[in-house]
């Protein structure tokens, strides 16, 4: 048996990635340590709780006893934990820079003590900053301009610093804009589809030609799978769906397919610092044999059809704290 060690498992991304490799190995058991923040949510896990392959244990990355006992049990740590929406870390980025660079360095710590044989960091393509032509290479510098970005990008290169210091067996991913099942209902996707849904007002930041490129939740979920068995260590990896589309377009796609009328659209004050375009050149990751499976078009069918079908799932989440946020932050309906 191999033991995987997935840090904010209980989010978007972590959650989908636990559920593939539970599916795709049965000699792999899988811990997952998530601190339960607002974007923690056990219901991601529901229908895997009771797998005998799978344990949860609540606990934050940063704290160095829970995170040495479950580090040394592990063969391959995936860091995927992470305070994650580019909105909340312009309002208060305290809690970005603790458990993105600190957490990271905490986990990193303990994989060199206890000698893994695999650390795989969840970077990001924001890492790069924004590029109006072309696309960004793994060897481009890094120019981060919110401070979640900036932060991500600490934690990828300390990640990078443990590989060449140490010897820590470290690869980096750098992937595009995730959409799927279980996304938490404030980033763009699941946020305008449940809105849609309610015949609520779409807040369309600035203009709405920032473009970013979408890839399928579970291609990056088998990306990541394809790169601890393929890739090398100390090496980045883009990841990237190839479907870069401006803001509007989703938003027109989303109504279109929900059957809702345009004048729900609403343009609204823009994000402060606000990236104008993501691109990332994977033909290095093309190259070693990985493509994604799924089409856009019909990856973004099946997951309005989710949030179509799992209003229990999304509904608890609209209130409270998040809309809080929304109304303070944008006045516009969320
Ligand atoms: P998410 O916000 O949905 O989930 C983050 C998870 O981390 C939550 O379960 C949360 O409870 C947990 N967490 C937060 N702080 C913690 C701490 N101190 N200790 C333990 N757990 C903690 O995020 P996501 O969208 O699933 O992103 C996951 C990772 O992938 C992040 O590292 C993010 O930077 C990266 N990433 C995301 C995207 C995307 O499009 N969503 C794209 C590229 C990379
Ligand atoms: O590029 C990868 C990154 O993608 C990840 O590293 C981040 O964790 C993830 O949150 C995501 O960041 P973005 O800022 O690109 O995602 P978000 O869904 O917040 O916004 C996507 C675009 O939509 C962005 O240009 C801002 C815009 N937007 C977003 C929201 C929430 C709106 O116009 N209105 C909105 O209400």
């Amino acid at each position: 048996m191999r033991n995987i060690l997935v840090t904010g498992g209980a989010g978007f991304i972590g959650s989908n990635y636990i559920r593939y490799i539970l599916d795709k190995y049965s000699d792999v058991t899988v811990t997952n340590l998530d601190k339960l923040t607002y974007a923690g949510n056990p219901d991601n896990l529901r229908d895997i709780e009771k797998n005998a392959r799978y344990r949860f244990v609540k606990g934050d990355i940063c704290d160095e006893n829970i995170v040495d006992g479950l580090v040394k049990e592990a063969d391959v740590v995936v860091n995927f934990a992470a305070e994650s929406h580019v909105d909340r870390s312009i309002g208060k980025p305290d809690d970005f820079i603790r458990t993105d660079v600190f957490g990271a360095f905490v986990l990193l710590e303990a994989a060199r003590k206890h000698g893994v044989r695999q650390f795989i960091q969840i970077s990001t393509d924001e890492v790069y900053g924004s590029i109006e032509d072309g696309s960004f290479v793994e060897t481009d510098p890094l120019m981060p301009s919110s401070p979640y970005s900036a932060s991500k990008a600490g934690a990828d290169r300390l990640a990078f610093s443990y590989f060449v210091t140490y010897d820590v067996p470290v690869k980096i991913t750098r992937c595009s804009n995730n959409f799927g099942p279980y996304q938490f209902p404030e980033k763009l996707i699941p946020l305008f589809v449940t809105n849609a849904m309610d015949e609520q007002s779409l807040p369309i930041y600035g203009d709405g030609k920032n473009v970013r490129d979408w890839i399928f939740v579970d291609d990056h979920c088998d990306a990541i799978d394809f790169i601890e068995h393929n890739g090398q260590n100390g090496e980045v990896y883009n990841i990237g769906g190839g479907n870069e589309r401006m803001n509007i377009e989703i938003t027109e796609i989303i109504l279109s397919e929900l059957g809702k009328p345009k004048s729900l659209m609403q343009y609204v004050k823009d994000r402060l610092g606000h990236d104008r375009r993501y691109s990332v050149d994977c033909s290095k990751l093309f190259a070693m044999g990985w493509q994604p499976k799924h089409t856009f078009e019909n990856a973004m069918q099946e997951t309005i059809k989710w949030y179509v079908e799992n209003r229990w799932w999304w509904e608890k989440l609209k209130s409270g704290e998040y809309l809080d946020f929304y109304k303070q932050n944008y006045g516009a309906s969320a």
